[in-house]
């Protein structure tokens, strides 16, 4: 989070803007004569929800709680920064700290970036390195995944690595605080890693947080990983997520297995929505990687770890506010807040993913489309264990499942499991929903109302929209010349609005840092090092289409806001008897919103079409 995140976080608009003008409730917004031109209707609204404001009227222009303060005070991005952030308690100061840290994340990225190079450098070429290959060949690995995943061979040395990255620069600290070498008592340090495979760990944006580390035999423990660093926590990150986030939004799904060796082997047959949680059960940070990406889930279990989870007792998860994730109740709660699927691919007796899809990839496939949801294949295992001619195993297993029922938001899908459960159990269902309504009563006893909602989504701080096509023109000034269409009115983020402004007027990254506030020169780093797909990388072409399409896209959401923001008025203002003139206004300015709205289209269908055509030939 930025610091302009964390000063906007902890403001709202509504209270800001007050303190100017004096602001009306209207339906979910407000509204006041507009500070910025002379009027005598309101057309100036302040949008709680969107924590932003747009006056409809003569100004026509809107943005975010910093460019009211810059506007109404005369103030500049920094001056706005400063004059808010004192409003907030925000230290700016407690940011350079932050900048410090992240100098010295940065520092170990890079440091980790090398030693994955050389692992796998020694491991294609060093003829201690054969042993790997011979190993990786065993297991039936390409050329192309080796290359892929950079994997790597550490040698048997004591100081490999050592020497190595102290040649390169770094100080012995850092190596040690890159997990890669261990401290002696005596305050010596050596090769954590020694006569192993490598495999680097990266997060989501490609960068080397840390490594895995299996042993060439079968002599223990099997396998070795980086100690948790500034940069690595291996309970929040998945492996093969970085080459995996792509297909996993394509094919909307996501596969998770638990091993390294799994991983590479699903991406080598064509499974690249593939990662790994590492060999423990999913936790909710890792899923959270997750979330932005798809809504289903499956997760490759061995049919006794999975049976375990699902007659475990841990129903008292059912309680927690939040879906938590890894056990199987938290699941259940999670598919219910963010409307996800989690589905259950049971492994056969005694394999993992790589066997199963070294064996025979179609049965891969068929254990991947017969997956069952999480919730049926809790029910079935909890039944299928009980005695039902038991009335007493019986009602242990109705009062075992139906709370999974209770916290369902969705009635049909609740009314279907009630179903179900009646029918698994042989219970009438009408007994069943009377235990759920019970059920229900004594979990709002218990705790105070309102708990149960899932929390609302904090107000969007960044778009990543914006973010991307910034990115895009700084890391790319060639496309500078591409620039037309859009103003910094285009962007709502008063950050991206400034430093695009900004970038407009300078020559060089140089001058457009010199010019902006210094609060804003971290975003900015992180804005250069921003990863894009080979394709941009390499193809000039490409990389102006692909801004094109940002181009557009950023019309289009500016139109679709202000579109949605009219409707909304109209309607309220056609509610409340509104005032003829305004109502008039609005209505032109609908008609001018849809005939751009309209062009746009055109213009994107257009280009499709170009497009397609050209991929074509
Ligand atoms: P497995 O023992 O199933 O290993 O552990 P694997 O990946 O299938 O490897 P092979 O096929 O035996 O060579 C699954 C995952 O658990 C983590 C690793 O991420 C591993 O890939 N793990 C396992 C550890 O971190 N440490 C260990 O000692 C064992
Ligand atoms: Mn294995």
């Amino acid at each position: 989070m930025t610091v302009v995140d964390e000063v906007k976080q902890r403001l709202d608009i509504v209270q800001i803007v007050s303190e100017y003008v004096k602001l009306r409730k209207s339906g979910r917004n407000y509204k006041a004569l507009c500070p910025f031109h002379s009027e005598k209707d309101p057309s100036f609204f302040v949008f709680p929800e969107r924590q932003s404001w747009h006056c409809f009227g003569a100004c026509g222009t809107g943005g975010d709680v910093f460019s009211f303060i810059m506007k109404k005070e005369g103030m500049d991005f920094g001056e706005a920064l400063r004059h808010l952030a004192s409003k907030t308690g925000v230290d700016l100061t407690a940011t350079a700290r932050g900048q410090a840290r992240g100098a010295e994340k940065e520092r170990l990225f890079e440091l980790n970036e090398i030693a994955a190079e050389y692992y796998h450098y020694l491991l294609l070429k060093s003829s201690e390195g054969e042993i790997a290959r011979n190993y990786l060949d065993q297991r039936q690995l390409s050329s192309q995944t080796i290359k892929n995943f950079q994997l790597g061979y550490s040698p048997a040395g004591w100081e490999t690595i050592k020497q190595y990255l102290k040649v390169k620069g770094y100080k012995e600290t850092e190596i040690i605080a890159a997990g890669l070498l261990v401290e002696r008592d005596d305050g010596g340090s050596y090769d954590r890693f020694r006569n192993r495979l490598m495999f680097p760990i990266r997060n989501v944006q490609g960068r080397v947080q840390g490594f895995g580390a299996r042993v060439l035999d079968d002599s223990s423990p099997k396998y070795i990983n980086s100690p948790q660093t500034l940069v690595f926590d291996k309970s929040s990150t998945l492996y093969g997520i970085d080459r995996a986030r792509t297909a996993i939004r394509q094919k909307d799904q996501a596969i998770i297995v638990e091993g390294y060796l799994d991983t590479l082997m699903a991406h080598q047959q064509g499974w690249e929505h593939t990662v790994a949680s590492m060999g423990t059960s999913m936790t909710d940070r890792q899923l959270a990687i997750i979330k932005g990406l798809t809504k289903n889930v499956i997760l490759a279990l061995d049919a006794d770890t999975a049976g375990e989870e699902a007659i475990s007792r841990s129903g008292e998860m059912v309680d927690r506010i939040l879906p938590v994730p890894p056990t199987f109740y938290g699941w259940v709660k999670y598919e219910d807040a963010y409307n996800a699927e989690v589905k259950i691919l049971l492994l056969p007796q005694g394999k993992d993913p790589d066997d199963v899809i070294r064996e025979n990839a179609s049965k891969w496939q068929e254990l991947i489309q017969s997956a069952k949801p999480m919730i049926d294949f809790i029910f079935e295992t909890v039944t299928n264990r009980i005695d039902l001619t038991s009335v007493r195993e019986k009602s242990a297993a109705t009062e075992r499942l139906i709370p999974l029922l209770a916290g369902m938001k969705d009635p049909l899908r609740q009314a279907h499991y009630v179903e179900r459960l009646s029918r698994l159990l042989n219970v009438d269902q009408r007994v069943l929903a009377d235990t759920l309504r019970k059920c229900r009563i004594a979990a709002k006893k218990r705790r105070p109302e309102g708990q149960y909602q899932v929390p609302a989504l904090p107000i969007p701080s960044s778009s990543p929209l914006e973010h991307f096509c910034l990115a895009l023109l700084l890391q790319y000034p060639e496309l500078k010349a591409e620039i037309t269409g859009i103003s910094p009115e285009h962007f709502e983020h008063s950050e991206n609005r400034e430093i695009f402004s900004k970038w407009c007027q300078s020559e060089d990254i140089t001058t457009l840092k010199q010019s902006l506030d210094s609060a804003l020169h971290e975003y900015l780093e992180s804005l250069l090092k921003q990863n894009f797909l080979p394709i941009v990388r390499e193809n000039e072409t490409a990389r102006r289409d692909t801004l094109n399409d940002c181009i557009i896209r950023l019309q289009e959401n500016r139109l679709k806001h202000l579109e949605a923001k009219r409707q909304e008025l109209l309607a309220l203002e056609a509610e409340t008897g509104g005032i003829e003139a305004q109502l008039a206004k609005l209505e032109e300015q609908g008609i001018e919103i849809s005939k751009q709205l309209k062009e746009l289209f055109i213009k994107q269908s257009h280009r499709r079409r170009w497009l397609a055509r050209r991929d074509v030939q």
